[in-house]
């Protein structure tokens, strides 16, 4: 199993290019299953998710080919089965998003339960809530949502009990197709949420209030085809952007829209960075400085991500003070914490609350990844630690980070992977 070995202790320097957003490059691969016509899409990120998504489309009857610069062309006029296997989507739970464009297009679909994961139960229940809304109906047995729509699904007012990316994502979708208008309540905001229904409309759906809570889809008869460019990952970008305040480092990313960003970007202002902007890139400094703690509430978009949780309690681990880490989206998402702890930090569980009490320095050690951002969090904490730091199973961290010991690398960290 592949390792990454790291010496901390020197800051990160220099310029990185941010790739496409994992979070928007599946949903979006998912939707060439609605297109009638070839699609091609720009920007895919080179990561173990997209490969396995790739997969998942190919085994349904899906044609794919990748480019060298993983501009990825589809073709999905000869699916001829309605399937997710358990076995794919058990390492992706992200597969749950090819049931929407399956009923609407074919009106059948059969996608395994895709299960708990490290950091909670990750129910789908209004994923099928929804689904069953638009007309389809939906059994579960066997570990398998068992969906059909023996006519054409019908447009629904439906209002999100629990604010969910994909559920938003898997019912969009679904709706492109239906008869009549579909309104979405209390949808997720996120970009990626935005990203996928402005490929959508590239394709010839009629979306509006994508990035607002109330998303109205007028159903069309059919989608074409057409070429579109994936966003920039905004957790990649402020995972970097992490990285460069621990190591007290001067960085320069490219290729991210800030205005994506603000709650991080505030958070890592807070916390005495110096930050600077231009429409497609951000440079942060610490001056040399040490960071200051910074209480962190995780929550939907705009608010604190939680996919920046773990990055950012690795900062609080060595920052200047106190400060608390309250995670309200997931209910186990502080595996980070024990591995932390291993190499010297000072952290207390209660509940959804961790309090980080700032030390000056941690110490290398051999840690083992749970789950793709806590993975993420312990390459950054490697970076500062005195000595060596192995992290074990870092096959997370290749499912949402590209090439990121070369990024690394590039920043003039000392990190190289052992297969
Ligand atoms: C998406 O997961 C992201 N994944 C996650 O990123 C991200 O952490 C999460 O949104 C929150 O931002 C992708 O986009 C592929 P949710 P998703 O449905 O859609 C509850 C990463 O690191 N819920 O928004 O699965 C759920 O339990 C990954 O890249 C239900 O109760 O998350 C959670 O408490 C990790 N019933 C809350 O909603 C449902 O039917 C938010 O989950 C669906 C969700």
């Amino acid at each position: 199993m592949d390792k990454l070995i790291i010496k901390g202790g020197k800051p990160l320097k220099g310029e990185i290019r941010i790739s496409g957003a994992k979070n928007a490059a599946l949903p979006i691969l998912a939707a060439t299953l609605l297109a009638q016509e070839p699609v091609t899409i720009a920007n895919v990120p080179h990561l173990q998710d997209v490969t396995t998504m790739m997969r998942l489309l190919g085994s349904m009857g899906v044609h794919l080919s990748v480019d060298d610069h993983m501009q990825i062309s589809v073709n999905s006029s000869g699916v001829e089965n309605f399937y997710a296997p358990y076995d794919l989507v058990k390492t992706m739970r992200a597969s749950i998003v090819v049931l929407g464009p399956l009923l609407a297009r074919y009106g059948k679909a059969e996608v395994s339960l895709p299960g708990g994961c490290a950091i909670g139960s990750r129910p789908v229940d209004i994923h099928i809530k929804g689904m069953k809304a638009l007309g389809a109906e939906v059994e579960v047995e066997n570990g398998y949502i068992k969906a059909s729509a023996k006519k054409r699904l019908k447009g629904t007012d439906f209002l999100f009990d629990v604010v969910t990316v994909t559920g938003t994502e898997n019912l969009i979708m679904a709706a492109c197709l239906a008869e009549g208008q579909t309104i979405l309540r209390n949808a997720a905001l996120e970009p990626e949420v935005e990203d996928l229904a402005r490929f959508l409309n590239t394709l010839g759906a009629k979306i509006s209030g994508a990035g607002s809570d109330t998303i109205i889809i007028d159903g069309v008869e059919q989608l074409g085809g057409g070429h579109y460019t994936v966003l920039p990952d905004r957790i990649e970008a402020g995972t970097y952007l992490v990285g460069a305040a621990m190591t007290r480092g001067h960085i320069k990313i490219k290729n991210i829209d800030p205005t994506i960003m603000s709650a991080v970007l505030s958070k890592l202002r807070e916390a005495g960075a110096e930050i600077s902007q231009g429409d497609n890139w951000i440079e942060l400094t610490m001056n040399q400085d040490r960071p200051k703690a910074v209480n962190i509430f995780t929550n939907p978009y705009p608010a604190f991500p939680t996919d920046m949780q773990a990055q950012m309690m690795a900062l609080n681990t060595v920052a200047e003070g106190v400060a608390v880490v309250t995670e309200n989206v997931f209910e186990n998402r502080f595996m980070h914490v024990q591995e932390l702890q291993r190499m010297g930090a000072k952290i207390e569980l209660k509940g959804k609350s961790a309090t980080c009490w700032g030390v000056e320095k941690l110490t290398g050690a051999p840690v083992m990844a749970t789950d793709l951002r806590a993975s993420a969090s312990l390459v950054l904490a490697g970076l500062v630690a005195d000595g060596e730091t192995v992290v074990d199973r870092i096959y997370h961290v290749d499912r949402g980070y590209e090439r990121i010991e070369e990024k690394l690398t590039q920043l003039g960290a000392t990190i190289r992977r052992d297969s």
